[in-house]
């Protein structure tokens, strides 16, 4: 019989959704900039990032469900608040910085989990462990191929047709 979560791991749980939700739609965004300005390869990809992000929010309901405890489902996003002049090379590093906060979010989790002795969701949250050092090595890797590429148009054709093309993660 599963039993309700520590109240202080539930409040950084909540958190974590809520940063979820602002990356899916911060990519959504970041799709739509691409998308308007005709990079559909890129805007392919931040769809995908942002589909992923919603993936993460709902794990860690899903999990929370099953340990009687309630999520809470964010009902506010930034979006409004948002006004980036559109600029290839600094979405991708706000993207990384966005990753690192969450990244940070993270191991608050688990340092909370170890110190009241929380296995269970230490051992769940693993799982995003591995998948920020994943993420935060994608966005470096393209910032760096950016940082080469600079204003030449081949380059960003080439980029734009490689991050259209990514096999979907699973
Ligand atoms: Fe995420
Ligand atoms: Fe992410």
């Amino acid at each position: 019989m599963n039993s309700a979560l520590d109240k202080q791991v539930i409040s950084l749980l909540n958190e974590q959704i809520w940063l979820e939700n602002n990356a899916s739609f911060y990519y959504l965004y970041l799709s739509n900039q691409f998308g308007e300005n005709g990079y559909n390869g890129i805007s392919k990809f931040f769809l995908e990032q942002s589909n992923e992000e919603r993936e993460h929010m709902l794990k860690i309901m899903e999990y929370m469900l099953d340990q009687d405890s309630q999520p809470l489902i964010p009902n506010y996003n930034f979006m409004e608040d948002l006004d980036e002049e559109f600029d290839i090379l600094s979405h991708f590093q706000n993207s990384l910085y966005n990753e690192r906060q969450v990244t940070e979010s993270i191991n608050k989790i688990v340092t909370k989990c170890k110190e009241i002795n929380d296995v269970n969701t230490e051992n769940f949250m693993q799982w995003f462990v591995i998948e920020q050092r994943e993420e935060e090595t994608k966005f470096k890797s393209i910032i760096d191929d950016l940082k080469i590429i600079g204003d030449s148009g081949s380059g960003l054709y080439e980029l734009n047709k490689q991050l259209g093309t990514l096999p979907t993660e699973e």
